[in-house]
């Protein structure tokens, strides 16, 4: 196991009237460079899940792994932990602090005693990864960008650290179309060419399925489906019940495929779904 849980419980505000079961149980491990979807309802336990894998919050029950160790809360230890695994909070930019971009993205490595050189490579590294574009936005205020350009900042403040592991938390909210497919491009390119893993929760299943190999799916705290994609997603009636749909292209295929055409329902691009049906339509 790489990284994953075992029996993990967390209940906010234990033993008070307002205890609240957020995760309950959840048992799952995920593969060395894989991408990762964790998908389910508003407040079905994402962010708390999220939060628990880079040592942010602690089990109130079982355990969470992460290269084959399981992770404690030796002070030292969660320090080195989160060098590896980078975590992008929903709506990053809300927690902006620094003057310019620059030192938005130099923070981290700088709070590790790096030299001023190494933590300027790093920044120059980091940005230029997101692919932002002018090398001028580094003198600009982060409050001067586009909602688009800060996301891609925050993402470089973590990038800054060079993970292993690259965890957001619904990476997409409040963003525009141009924006989010420039961020799921940038993700796939970490994860194909760089060999990040990648987790991430999100709604937009429309965009990112053809980029991810691996869904988890909560419900109520509970860990409902959890497999490959392909798994996951042919569990079509199942995601329904619990408030969830397939991408459209995906939801295409699956009627097509109860009319009687024989294709492949584990489709989720355009493109695919054109080779399918002209597949399916020569074969008559
Ligand atoms: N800081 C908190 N204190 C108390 N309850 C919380 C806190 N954060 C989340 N919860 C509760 O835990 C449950 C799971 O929330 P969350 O992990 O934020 O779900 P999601 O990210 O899927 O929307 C919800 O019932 C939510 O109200
Ligand atoms: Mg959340």
């Amino acid at each position: 196991m790489y990284i994953g849980t075992e029996q993990l419980t967390h209940t906010y505000m234990p033993g008070t009237p307002f205890a609240t079961k957020a995760l309950q149980d959840i048992t799952f491990s995920l593969q060395q460079g894989c991408f990762a979807l964790i998908i389910g309802p508003s407040g079905s336990g994402k962010s708390t899940l999220i939060q628990h894998l880079n040592g942010l919050l602690k089990p109130t029950a079982g355990r969470v792994f992460f290269a084959g160790q399981s992770i404690g809360s030796d002070k030292q230890a969660l320090l080195g932990l989160r060098k590896k695994i980078g975590l992008v909070f929903q709506m990053p930019e809300e927690q902006f602090f620094a003057e310019t971009v620059y030192d938005e993205i130099a923070f981290a490595p700088r709070n590790q005693g790096l030299t001023e050189n190494e933590v300027e490579e790093r920044v120059n590294n980091a940005f230029e990864k997101t692919g932002l574009q002018s090398a001028s936005l580094l003198k600009r205020h982060p409050f001067q960008l586009s909602a688009g350009q800060k996301r891609l900042v925050a993402i470089a403040a973590v990038l800054s650290l060079n993970p292993e592991v690259l965890i957001l938390d619904e990476p997409t909210v409040a963003l525009d179309l141009d924006s989010r497919d420039h961020l799921f491009n940038l993700l796939a390119q970490l994860n194909q060419e760089e060999g990040l893993t990648i987790i991430i929760s999100t709604h937009h299943l429309d965009h990112v399925a053809a980029l991810a190999d691996t869904a988890l799916v909560l419900k109520q705290g509970q860990l409902m489906l959890a497999g490959s994609l392909d798994e996951v997603f042919s569990r079509r009636k199942a995601l329904y019940e619990m408030g969830l749909s397939l991408p459209a292209v995906t939801e295409i295929m699956h009627s097509l495929a109860e009319r009687g055409l024989p294709v492949s329902t584990c489709v989720y691009t355009m493109q695919k779904a054109k080779q399918e049906i002209l597949a399916a339509k020569k074969r008559g």
